[in-house]
């Protein structure tokens, strides 16, 4: 089993990253860190809140701070990235100097927009279906820049995506 190799998860709002960061560190018995909640801390306010007080960009220059941050931590082998992080040019720079493998946690959009309706969390860069659609089909082009594509089917939990990724990037083998 390839134990030193550290990842990122990526992938659009709603496709349960920080939920397969958390299986995937539990299965590989090492540490996560979601960016999310990181950044949350750290600032003491919601992303919600700083992006409607200070708008997306001011946002987007904590974010890339604080991943600076959750990078040079290095106890932490498994990272879960916000939707729009790996979008940024200087954050994917940060990554790939850290060695982190990328992994694209692809799926269609309905499924995201499903899950983004269905959670509590606020999400203020995809307030209705139009502005989420529209995001989502300009990143793409972005996500396809990691190293690995999963294709997040519907009927898969985020259990067995977790359990797939260990096997085939951590090559661990389950029963
Ligand atoms: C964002 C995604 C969110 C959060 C912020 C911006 C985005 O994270 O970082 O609201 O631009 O896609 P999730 O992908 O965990 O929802």
């Amino acid at each position: 089993m390839d134990k030193e190799k550290r990842i990122v998860l990526t992938g659009f709002m709603g496709v349960g990253k920080s939920t397969v960061a958390r299986f995937l560190a539990s299965l590989l018995k090492c540490e996560k860190i979601d960016l999310d909640a990181f950044t949350e801390q750290a600032e003491r306010r919601t992303i919600a809140e700083i992006i409607h007080t200070e708008g997306e960009a001011h946002y987007r220059k904590i974010e890339t701070e604080n991943l600076r941050r959750v990078l040079s931590n290095n106890k932490a082998q498994i990272i879960a990235l916000g939707g729009g992080a790996w979008t940024i040019e200087e954050n994917r720079r940060l990554i790939k100097e850290q060695n982190f493998t990328t992994v694209w946690l692809e799926s269609s959009f309905e499924h995201c927009w499903r899950n983004i309706r269905l959670s509590k969390r606020e999400r203020p860069l995809a307030a209705n279906k139009q502005q989420a659609l529209r995001l989502f089909d300009e990143r793409q082009r972005f996500y396809c820049l990691a190293d690995w594509h999963f294709i997040i089917k519907p009927d898969l939990s985020s259990f067995e995506i977790a359990r797939k990724i260990a096997e085939e990037i951590f090559s661990m083998k389950f029963n």
